[in-house]
């Protein structure tokens, strides 16, 4: 495998608007992230990835774009933005920004020139379809609920919208639109930017012809990804856009890919790869629905355990994951990926150490680092999200009571991950001075970075150790390259694995189980970081109390 210089970092994800806000308006901004950098590189990151700061309406908290070249004035300027770029420099730190060209706002140029005649140049920007018998073109449900074809009054025609109908689909076929997007994704990178996130990028490559598809609901729709899944041909695509922009620059690209066919990950991740690397959603999928959050099966320890080990051997010798335990459109990982009777700080300390210490690039987000958990709202105008919104009616349709609607969203909900970062013990959690845009967590008087900064056993100090261990010159290496070796495969409630070189063997093991239980150990070891006191290390075992985790040098 090719050495890269970002094998071996630590990356972190920032939702801008929760971050912190500097000025006292409610709402996070660019200096609130340079106020944090060094918090953040104590924490052991290397690379931050900041959710869009572009130009937006925020109808999908700026995952719909009107200006590309444009900071949104509620984060900042262009001249913050800059000085974000010195400062992390400074620091030998990377930002990235979010690439968002599979849509943009209905309120970009191009949408409002493409409307106003859908004939002309900017019609070709986007996809313009005659309606079959007063219908929209094709039964296709959008990704937020309703049909995927908005009616352009006044005409025929409906245009394309995988995601809102504020968020017009571009169309990637007409090469002036790549062009258009390629040269700002280079004038990105000539300012100094390591790279990008690129969001859901598997949408950009359609079906010819918009085919029909059987109905998968009452609502006589389909799910867009049906049509996305039989699409042919995403590969030149992507080819195209590594080869004019991001390989020009040796910047770092990490996709947001659901849906990619069988036997394609060298594609997209081998040294030749579309992309650095790609998150791995296995573990999430594990917690999906089939009709939405409603009907999505509860945590299975077993489920998550197996989805995590086949990432893993399957990427092995073709590249790097991206691991996460959540990001900003999944609830809280220590209120998902943990039994009930583990979501306290042992247990939270065990799931990082069985997560940061995986083959492949670890990415945390925001709050993960101090063990924040999802939030309970009042009622559904509570939320921001439209997603939640749309999924609390999608549950109300399959017939619960608001009250378990609320469930639903509570276990389910995208703003899980969106309150206002836990800064402190003062008012608002130390996020703002002013009225925070989203309600902050009331755990925030024990769950918060200042607490946790004084005390010695908090989750914030245990993730310094592990992010620290895994960038020890002594270990870096075999965490980086060396292999993943699943461990104790026979044991029900353990998750185990090693990572191995020719010079060093680490075995990293967590107790998901109930049971205080002692495991032979083939070799004689030392210990290299325990999350709880009584993780004993013996001549001839490792006893590992209920959500222990430790990690041995064999
Ligand atoms: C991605 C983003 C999500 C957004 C969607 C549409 O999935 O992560 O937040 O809503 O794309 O841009
Ligand atoms: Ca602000």
């Amino acid at each position: 495998m090719k050495k890269q210089w970002w094998h071996g970092k630590i990356a972190y994800q920032i939702y801008p608007k929760s971050f912190y806000d500097s000025n006292g308006d409610g709402i996070g901004d660019i200096r609130g992230i340079i106020e944090k950098l060094d918090y953040l590189k104590e924490l052991g990151v290397d690379i931050v990835w900041i959710s869009p700061i572009y130009q937006s309406p925020f109808v999908d908290q700026g995952y719909d774009i009107s200006d590309y070249y444009k900071i949104d004035p509620a984060f900042g300027t262009m001249e913050d933005f800059d000085e974000l770029l010195k400062e992390a420099k400074k620091r030998d730190m990377y930002i990235l920004m979010d690439l968002v060209i599979n849509h943009c706002s209905d309120q970009h140029e191009w949408f409002k020139k493409a409307l106003a005649d859908p004939e002309g140049e900017y019609g070709g920007y986007f996809y313009f379809e005659k309606g079959k018998d007063g219908k929209a073109p094709s039964n296709y449900r959008s990704y937020f609920g309703g049909s995927a074809w908005e009616p352009v009054s006044g005409t025929d025609l409906y245009y394309l919208h995988l995601f809102a109908k504020e968020q017009p689909d571009l169309n990637w076929e007409n090469k002036k639109v790549r062009e258009d997007l390629f040269n700002m994704v280079n004038w990105w990178l000539d300012k100094g930017l390591a790279g990008f996130r690129i969001d859901a990028i598997i949408n950009i490559k359609k079906t010819d012809g918009f085919p029909d598809y059987e109905p998968d609901g009452d609502d006589g729709l389909v799910r867009c990804t049906r049509m996305i899944e039989e699409a042919e041909g995403i590969g030149q695509f992507l080819q195209e856009l590594r080869t004019e922009t991001f390989q020009k620059h040796d910047a770092f690209s990490v996709g947001e890919v659901f849906n990619m066919k069988e036997g394609e990950l060298e594609h997209f991740v081998g040294d030749e790869g579309y992309f650095s690397t790609m998150f791995d959603f296995a573990p999430l999928e594990t917690t999906l629905g089939g009709h939405g959050w409603y009907d999505a099966p509860g945590y299975d320890f077993i489920r998550w355990r197996k989805a995590v080990t086949e990432s893993q051997l399957l990427c092995q010798g073709v590249g790097f994951l991206a691991n996460i335990i959540e990001n900003h459109d999944e609830p809280r990982g220590a209120s998902t990926y943990l039994p009930d009777y583990a979501q306290n700080s042992d247990g939270i300390k065990m799931l990082a150490t069985a997560s940061i210490l995986l083959r492949g690039l670890p990415f945390l987000y925001q709050g993960q680092e101090i063990g924040m958990k999802n939030c309970r709202m009042g009622n559904i105008e509570e939320y921001d999200d439209i997603d939640t919104k749309n999924q609390y009616q999608v549950a109300m349709e399959a017939g619960l009571s608001p009250e378990e609607a609320m469930e639903v969203c509570f276990r389910h909900s995208r703003d899980n991950a969106r309150t206002p970062m836990q800064w402190s013990c003062e008012e608002n959690a130390g996020f703002t001075s002013g009225m925070p845009w989203l309600k902050v967590n009331p755990n925030y008087t024990k769950i918060n970075v200042e607490e946790e900064e004084k005390d010695a056993s908090s989750v914030l100090a245990y993730y310094k150790e592990l992010l620290a261990l895994r960038k020890a010159p002594d270990y870096v290496e075999v965490f980086t390259y060396g292999d993943f070796v699943p461990a104790y495969d026979g044991e029900e409630m353990l998750f185990a694995y090693h990572r191995k070189n020719e010079n060093k063997d680490i075995l990293i093991v967590t107790n998901f189980g109930t049971e205080r239980t002692k495991f032979p150990l083939e070799k004689s070891g030392k210990l290299l970081l325990k999350n709880r006191e009584d993780v004993l290390l013996e001549e001839d075992g490792l006893i590992l109390p209920k959500c222990g985790a430790a990690v041995v040098e064999c």
